[in-house]
């Protein structure tokens, strides 16, 4: 089955470049949002991401808006009807992504439809296990900012088809995306091991070791990081990553995958990074 058609559930940071990536291959997609002012950001993100390959020359105007046109933002799911690829990219939650799966299982008009999940940490054998086809559930883990990073997770469960688990594979890669094969653990292959070191970097501020700009600094320049821990859970999103934290540690219980107090509080202070203007930075 050749997926032109796909939906994305949830335009936020990852969404959003989710639909950017399947607009730009010439898929049909349809991004489901929960009201018109979250509907209408989501577009704002998927307009300024192209604005800055425009800028950058990396497309030019008339691409821009052949891709613009095969996106479209809506708040009703009913509008994922007779999509063959679903890709969930909701808040990381467990209750909201079952909802999802649930309702999504209900509308899906075509049996062999696909239905993925974005999520950086929850298991996918669950999702699949609301649904009455869990062969046809996986996980496809993208990375931020999902037009400018290389790889893909494809997490399939036991339940998983090897055909379906083909088919997600192939059209990750004919989003250009390198994928990686995972069971099905909680944080996948790279969260488990790259957020118990976000985590360890929120200690360290925690405990005063050093300033956050001398931890991401030293990360920086020491071992070649594109960005310092710390900035990177701003660019995460605290939320997104303390929710990450809480599933990993659920499934383990180690101590190095959980919440430190600093991280919870700023959470509960709406001090979420980047996308809400301050976290261990603030943003202009
Ligand atoms: N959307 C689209 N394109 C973007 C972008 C965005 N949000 N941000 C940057 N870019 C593009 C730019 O257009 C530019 O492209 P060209 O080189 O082709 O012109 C390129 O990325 C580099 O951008 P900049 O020069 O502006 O900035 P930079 O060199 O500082 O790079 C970065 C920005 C790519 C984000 C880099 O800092 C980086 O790689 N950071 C680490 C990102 C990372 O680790 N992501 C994984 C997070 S964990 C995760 O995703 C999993 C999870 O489940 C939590
Ligand atoms: P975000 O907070 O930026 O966006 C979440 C979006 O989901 C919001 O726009 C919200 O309005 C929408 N939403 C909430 N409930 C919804 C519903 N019922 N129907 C439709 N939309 C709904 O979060 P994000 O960073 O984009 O994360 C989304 C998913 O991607 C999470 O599962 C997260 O773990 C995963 N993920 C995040 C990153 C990252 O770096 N932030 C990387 C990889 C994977």
């Amino acid at each position: 089955m050749a997926i032109e058609r796909v939906g994305v559930i949830g335009g936020g940071l990852m969404g959003s470049g989710i639909a950017e990536v399947c607009g730009r291959v010439g898929s049909d997609v349809v991004v489901h949002e929960i009201n018109a002012e979250t509907a209408e950001a989501a577009l704002g993100r998927i307009h300024k991401s192209l604005a800055r390959a425009v800028e950058r020359q990396k497309l030019d105007e008339a691409g821009r808006d052949e891709i613009l046109g095969r996106i479209s933002v809506s708040t009703d799911l009913a509008e994922q009807t007779d999509r063959q690829l679903v890709i969930e990219a909701a808040t990381e939650n467990e209750d909201l992504k079952k909802q999802l799966f649930r309702d999504l299982d209900e509308i899906l008009t075509d049996d062999n439809a696909i239905l993925a999940s974005n999520t950086s940490s929850i298991p996918i054998t669950r999702l699949g296990a609301v649904t009455k086809r869990p062969e046809s559930v996986v996980g496809l883990h993208f990375f931020n900012p999902v037009p400018v990073m290389a790889l893909v997770e494809l997490v399939t469960t036991v339940k998983t088809s090897d055909s379906v688990s083909a088919e997600a594979r192939a059209y990750a890669e004919s989003l250009g995306k390198t994928v990686i094969a995972a069971k099905d653990r909680a944080g996948f292959i790279v969260n488990m091991l790259l957020v118990p070191y976000m985590l360890a970097a929120v200690r360290m501020y925690e405990a005063g070791v050093a300033s956050a700009e001398d931890i991401d600094t030293g990360m920086k320049l020491g071992a070649n990081h594109p960005m310092g821990p710390l900035e990177l859970t701003d660019f995460v999103g605290l939320d997104t990553t303390k929710f990450v934290a809480d599933v990993l540690f659920d499934e383990f219980k180690e101590p190095f995958y959980a919440s430190p107090p600093l991280l919870t509080r700023m959470v509960e202070a709406g001090l979420l990074g980047r996308k809400s203007g301050e976290g261990f930075y603030k943003y202009g």
